[in-house]
């Protein structure tokens, strides 16, 4: 046995000098379950998110729909698994009184979304329309409570709503508004933003705040016990983490947010399709520095609870640029190119790779804000090259992560490095080996040697997400332009794993 991890080792570092990434996969040594919901999506009544998003009208009789909500985003979200969804918010969470988005459509109060354009928002989309629709994506919902503008009975009467079973004011209600069964909603936010749009709040006083909230928040089903997240930490707040671990009794905290925006600069965040090389790579600096944040933060988290039982949930990430042009500054519509197919490939190996500590993740957001997975245009709808990636990840959901080694050479530009490539993998419950790989250099392809070690594979199989140039993109004349193709350039030689990784592309090998 050790002769034979010797010379593995031997083969592995002799390919260094040949190629120009390296990869040990320990085949043998899979460690924890990665979290599926690593793999969520956010949808906030933000822009056309939800409304002309998700939800058109229950009346609606041009686009196909179920209930109001699209058929085509329901196949499209179910075939990329979506796994939880958080809604309904982000900021708006903290403005929205979940009583008025229930019961008769013609009698719901309107609200003004004060964050997000300060448009008129009629409250057609509220608590059964959201939860209703998760059942039909299979995905479990991860619902924000209001802590800026609302109250503990508030927070505590909307789980009694959601989620009692018994006789009580709340369950009452439900069964009139039509849901006999409760939904058991398992992921609950308390407030969002704390230290901003959630109410500008120190981190001592929001531990505070948290633990009055996380009180009263349970109870309702004592046979599903809910998943509390606290308000996480802005970027690199290492600060706001250690005031949550350290404050915060962890009988009453099961997990802590994180947000982490892919941003040039706030003051200028620069085309979302129309970029220089440097606005590139900028942006995929900060992409890779959700490596240093959730090392940082975890390391914090590891400080007070060492057997990892509370969860890192990085609630909100993504690529942030320029509205589209002529759309509303509010809406936060954005076109979406390789470049985020990049940012999703190298971010999606982060969290797998660290699911030892983030157990949930939600990409910002699902549909026509930020760095959605689809984009809608009336009857039609785009699939954006980082929904591609989402689908073609999805062979890591509930996998065990398998280790790997990365040794890569660098992307540059100017004085400033950035590693070509990144890698993670898994085993899947049939035995199927999958390691996704990104390399997000523009300028190289990437020559990769890899090496298995502990187990033997015959075949490899791959898909591939590429495209001429990096500012490409699906439009609605050409929705098709950038899809995953069969990937031909992966050879296997005894534990020895040779492939090609053109410059900007995204792969998935599947070894059997
Ligand atoms: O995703 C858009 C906004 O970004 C969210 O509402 C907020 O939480 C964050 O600042």
């Amino acid at each position: 046995m050790i002769k034979f991890f010797l010379s593995v080792s031997i083969i592995f570092w002799a390919n260094m000098a040949s190629a120009q990434t390296s990869i040990l996969v320990k085949a043998d040594s899979a460690k924890q379950i990665i979290n599926k919901n690593i793999y969520g999506n956010f949808a906030e009544h933000l822009g056309r998110c939800i409304y002309d998003g998700f939800y058109v009208g229950d009346s609606n009789k041009i686009i196909p729909n179920t209930e109001g909500v699209r058929n085509d985003v329901i196949a499209a979200l179910r075939k990329m698994k979506i796994p939880v969804l958080r809604w309904p918010g982000g900021c708006f969470a903290d403005t929205y009184h979940w009583k008025d988005g229930v019961g008769p459509k013609d009698k719901r109060p309107t609200m003004v979304n004060k964050w997000w354009g300060g448009v008129t928002e009629d409250n057609s989309f509220g608590t059964h329309d959201f939860l209703n629709m998760c059942e039909r994506l299979g995905a479990d919902p991860y619902v924000s409570g209001n802590v800026g503008s609302g109250t503990v009975q508030e927070l505590s009467d909307w789980i009694q709503y959601v989620n009692f079973d018994g006789k009580s004011p709340m369950s009452d209600w439900r069964k009139k508004n039509g849901r006999d069964k409760p939904w058991n909603v398992k992921y609950w936010g308390v407030g969002n933003e704390a230290w901003g749009c959630g109410g500008n709040m120190t981190a001592e006083y929001y531990a505070n705040i948290y633990r009055k909230y996380a009180t009263f928040m349970t109870g309702w089903n004592n046979s599903n016990k809910i998943f509390r997240v606290a308000s996480g930490a802005n970027s690199s707040d290492y600060h706001w983490t250690e005031v949550m671990m350290r404050d915060i009794p962890h009988n009453m905290l099961e997990g802590i947010g994180l947000h982490h925006y892919s941003i040039i600069d706030w003051g200028n965040k620069g085309s979302a399709t129309d970029f220089t090389e440097q606005q590139y790579f900028a942006t995929m600096k900060s992409a890779l520095f959700m490596e240093e944040l959730v090392t940082k933060h975890s390391a914090i988290m590891d400080k007070y609870d060492p057997q990892k039982k509370i969860a890192l949930v990085v609630d909100e990430w993504g690529g942030w640029y320029n509205v589209e042009p002529g759309t509303n500054p509010g809406f936060l519509y954005q076109q979406n190119t390789m470049r985020d197919a990049m940012i999703a490939g190298v971010t999606l190996n982060i969290f797998n790779n660290h699911s030892d500590r983030v157990r949930m993740a939600n990409l910002a957001q699902t549909i026509n804000v930020l760095q959605a997975v689809i984009l809608t245009n009336k009857e039609k709808i785009i699939l954006t090259p980082t929904y591609h990636v989402m689908e073609m990840y999805n062979v890591h959901q509930d996998a065990r992560l398998i280790p790997v080694n990365v040794k890569t050479d660098s992307y540059n530009l100017g004085n400033e490095k950035l590693p070509s490539v990144s890698a993670s993998a898994s085993k899947d419950s049939a035995g199927l080996i999958h390691i996704s790989l990104t390399n997000i250099n523009p300028k190289k392809a990437e020559t990769i040697s890899l090496t298995i070690e502990g187990e033997k594979y015959t075949s490899v199989t791959g898909r591939i997400l590429t495209s001429p140039k990096l500012q490409d993109h699906n439009t609605f004349e050409d929705p098709e332009k950038i899809k995953p193709k069969v990937f031909k350039g992966a050879s296997l030689k005894g534990n020895l794993l040779s492939v090609k990784l053109p410059p900007f592309s995204v792969i998935v090998l599947e070894l059997k």
